[in-house]
């Protein structure tokens, strides 16, 4: 069984290079993110290079069982972005629901998705032939509400699709609730918030199935990688026909011996039973994965610990910054700063860069001022009034685990400079040149 704890060899051969090899430094006083690959990570992937197999091999497989275990959940699937694993999510809802069953979902039934959110949240729901619709959030929380999704309903629903912004939980109890009580499929992008919880439950675990993303900045990183966790086996068999070429290779023995019986004169080793893509993620990345698995519990009290203290900085400053309601699960991915009326985004942007804080508007601002959506055919629910507070007058700093304490007490400084500037009408405030850089290739413990 595949581990997180690669053989002394492969560490012996990574420190030197490391050593030798620095990381390039960052042009940011504070970038959004810091690499937090040990040497571990990377033995661990050479040793996949080295010893293969590299893709689907048994480093997935104990990442996917490590993942799925972490979340008390019967099944989790691999694969290569959290993009994907949300269009895996919904293709397998499009998809027949067993070898003499219907989709779940059918090409014009509608599924309500936040306004605000990653820009793949909503394409795999029109990718399928669905109707994405758009529900207003809170900007104190950036989050979906049970009311705003209720506006959204219609007798075309069939399935709600939400996401957990920046690490904040939404009030997923109350709207699986709800689900149930409308008969509703419930679909988690966990994508910003692994590790959140409401009450000691996983974010993620709430619904039919939740999806995860490893991407750079997020709490562990493969590289590129995603994963969707599930609460029914027969999700997890659908997943892997659809992640791999609609094949069966990928499934367990069990269920792809029943297919097998089904078609004895279709060769095995290429047995195709539904449509599908190539999402497949390698064996290189899993090896990271499984020990970012590991490191994680470090990472989010980080993560925490520097959230606590910028968020006490940034309330400091009521006149200037929206108080925001976070949750106690939150797993805290980033900063929020949402300015009270007046105040301008950009001038907090242009101050931001001048004192070397690296920035992002908040994910994709209300999705439904996007150009793209000219394109998708989609319907909105009502007035986006919170979606466009994020959209005009929210940023978000990054938090990770590379933070020092001199780190998390110069944005507190930075923020009461802002909030001082913006009170006195000079917004922009003083040009101040950032310090040196945090490494951005800096190895974060
Ligand atoms: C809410 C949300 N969903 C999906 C994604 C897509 O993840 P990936 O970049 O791994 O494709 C992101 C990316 O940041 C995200 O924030």
């Amino acid at each position: 069984m595949a581990n997180a704890h690669p053989p002394a060899a492969f560490l012996d051969a990574v420190r030197p290079l490391r050593a030798a090899f620095p990381e390039a430094p960052s042009p940011y006083r504070l970038p959004l993110t810091t690499n937090t690959f040990g040497d571990a990570e990377i033995a661990a992937a050479l040793e996949a290079l080295v010893r293969g197999p590299m893709t689907l091999g048994p480093r997935v497989a104990a990442f996917e069982a490590a993942f799925a275990a972490a979340h008390d959940a019967p099944d989790a699937v691999f694969c290569n972005s959290g993009s994907s694993a949300n269009l895996l999510a919904m293709a397998v809802l499009a998809r027949p629901q067993g070898p003499d069953a219907g989709p779940a979902l059918q090409p014009g039934d509608e599924v309500v998705v936040p306004a605000v959110t990653w820009s793949t949240t909503l394409w795999p729901v029109a990718q399928v032939g669905c109707v994405p619709v758009l529900a207003d959030v809170d900007p104190a929380t950036l989050n979906v509400t049970v009311a705003s999704i209720e506006r959204a309903l219609s007798p075309r629903t069939r399935a709600v699709f939400l996401a957990h912004i920046l690490g904040n939980p939404a009030p997923i109890q109350e709207i699986a609730d709800l689900c149930r009580q409308r008969g509703l499929i419930l679909v988690e992008d966990v994508c910003e918030s692994l590790d959140a919880d409401v009450d000691g439950k996983r974010c993620g675990t709430f619904g039919r199935m939740g999806t995860f993303s490893f991407y750079f900045s997020h709490h562990i990183c493969t590289v590129e990688g995603g994963m969707v966790v599930c609460q029914d086996a027969a999700d997890g068999d659908r997943l892997r026909i659809q992640r791999a070429h609609g094949w069966t290779r990928n499934l367990p023995a069990p269920s792809k011996a029943a297919w097998e019986s089904r078609y004895p004169d279709v060769d095995p080793r290429f047995l195709f039973v539904d449509s599908g893509y190539n999402l497949r993620p390698t064996d290189l990345q899993a090896a990271i994965g499984l020990v970012q698995l590991e490191r994680r519990h470090a990472f989010l009290a980080s993560r925490r610990r520097a959230a606590a203290r910028w968020m006490a900085a940034r309330d400091r400053h009521p006149a200037v910054f929206l108080p925001m309601r976070v949750a106690p699960g939150s797993s805290h991915f980033a900063l929020p700063l949402v300015l009270q009326p007046g105040l301008h985004r950009a001038e907090l942007a242009a101050f931001l860069e001048r004192h070397g804080v690296e920035n992002r508007p908040l994910v994709a601002g209300n999705l439904a001022r996007q150009p793209a959506l000219q394109h998708v055919t989609h319907r909105i629910a009502g007035p986006l009034v919170g979606a466009d507070v994020v959209h005009d007058r929210a940023m978000y700093v990054g938090i990770h685990p590379g933070l020092a304490e001199a780190d998390i007490e110069y944005l507190c400084e930075v923020l009461d400079r802002f909030a001082a500037a913006a009170l006195a009408g000079t917004g922009a405030g003083d040009a101040h040149a950032p310090g040196p850089g945090l490494g951005v290739w800096a190895v974060a413990t």
